[in-house]
């Protein structure tokens, strides 16, 4: 969506897959979604380094919704929300966060609360931009097709006429299969600036591979809809969750940064490891993920030895390169070349390893380089020529 927002993959915090639905503030006052639950993110994302390195977006999920007034319009639930939403984006804003807020194009959320049906959607457009919201996520459920079609590009035009710049996430996709012909991905980047294009990630790792799946099973349809503006979303990150071993942390990482997706954290930040933290805070991971071509990458092999490479190009005639390893066995010895990853320039090229730091140097395409996968790991690489050609990281 040309709406100015998002030219790189947003990056933030969203609430639903680490606290779902819970709204039990009596038994569990500290976890429930409540205004409690976003200040103290907030005071998270700004003190703890996250906002700095870029991860700006506070993000409401489902179960927030009280009702709606006599006028119709929408309410926050007032036990759980009892300052109310404005408040809570002023307060982000004097943090320099922005707040994200959650609605459905349908009868009712997926959980049941109060959606936004088509009578209705100029009027939540208003109260949203009222509440100075910078992000609605609008999702799917308790409608029909029709209704998709309609108020989809409805929402989009009524968020444009309220003046205020609000990023626009629609699950559209997901609800038609995510696939052409029911889904038209030139529309969509016309309406949204991101899309959830397929299932809910769960806290597993097998619920990460099933999404990594599907996305690359139909990467030629969805790789080329990617850019600045508009966005494939894969889903929430998991990391600092339960469902992930460390390795398979960094994969998810690496993986979603190659792939260009928007990098929402779904964790406890008052309560994340050093070590999930450090995945998540990696400068040069986020400085790929943020690169200004937007250009969402794509896997280029895939080997007998379950051994998978990624490649996304970035700016300079830099290369991001995932060496993703499906074994179960034991750190696996991968010996490649450029040239056999289709590389015929005949620069000179030099990587840095994101995770280690460490410098690959003496790269030449012909160069047998040996990559040390661990099982459900990665290998990740900076990947840039020096020389005339080549500029060297920041
Ligand atoms: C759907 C969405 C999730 C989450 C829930 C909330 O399943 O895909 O991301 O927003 O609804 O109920």
């Amino acid at each position: 969506l040309e709406n100015g927002l998002m030219r790189r993959p947003p990056m933030g915090w969203l609430a639903w897959e680490r606290f779902r639905c819970n709204i039990d503030c009596e038994e569990d006052p500290e976890n429930c979604i409540s205004e409690r639950l976003f200040l103290d993110m907030a005071d998270r994302l700004a003190q703890d380094g996250w906002r700095d390195l870029g991860y700006t977006y506070l993000n409401i999920d489902d179960c927030w919704i009280g009702g709606r007034d006599a006028k119709g319009r929408l309410m926050p639930s007032p036990k759980r929300f009892p300052n109310g939403i404005a408040f809570l984006a002023d307060y982000a804003h004097s943090l320099g966060l922005q707040l994200g807020i959650y609605e459905d194009m349908g009868n009712f959320t997926c959980m049941g609360f109060p959606g936004t049906t088509l009578d209705k959607v100029v009027q939540d457009a208003h109260t949203f931009a009222e509440w100075k919201v910078d992000m609605l996520k609008l999702d799917g459920c308790f409608s029909t097709p029709e209704e998709r079609a309609k108020g989809y590009p409805m929402m989009a035009a009524a968020l444009n006429a309220t003046g205020r710049p609000i990023a626009f996430s629609c699950s559209w996709p997901a609800y038609e299969g995510g696939l052409p012909p029911l889904v038209n991905y030139s529309e969509l980047a016309e309406v949204c600036n991101l899309w959830r294009n397929y299932d809910d990630i769960q806290d597993s790792w097998s619920s990460v591979l099933s999404i990594l799946d599907w996305f690359m099973d139909h990467q030629d349809i969805l790789q080329p809809v990617a850019g600045p503006g508009h966005w494939n979303d894969p889903d929430m990150l998991l990391i600092g969750n339960f469902g992930l071993s460390f390795e398979q942390a960094r994969a998810q990482m690496a993986l979603w940064t190659v792939l260009a997706a928007p990098l929402f954290i779904s964790t406890d930040l008052r309560t994340i490891s050093a070590q999930n933290k450090d995945i998540l805070q990696n400068p040069l991971m986020i400085k790929i993920n943020q690169d200004p071509l937007g250009i969402q990458g794509r896997r280029i092999l895939k080997t007998k030895s379950l051994i998978e490479v990624f490649l996304r190009p970035l700016d300079n005639n830099a290369y991001a390169v995932v060496f993703f390893s499906r074994r179960t066995d034991m750190p696996y010895r991968f010996r490649w070349s450029l040239s056999l990853l289709n590389f015929t320039s005949s620069s000179l090229y030099e990587a840095q390893d994101v995770y280690t730091g460490g410098i690959i140097s003496g790269l030449r395409t012909e160069t047998i380089f040996t990559v040390i996968i661990n099982p459900s790991g990665v290998v990740m690489w900076y990947l840039y020529p020096v020389g005339k050609l080549g500029t060297p990281p920041q």
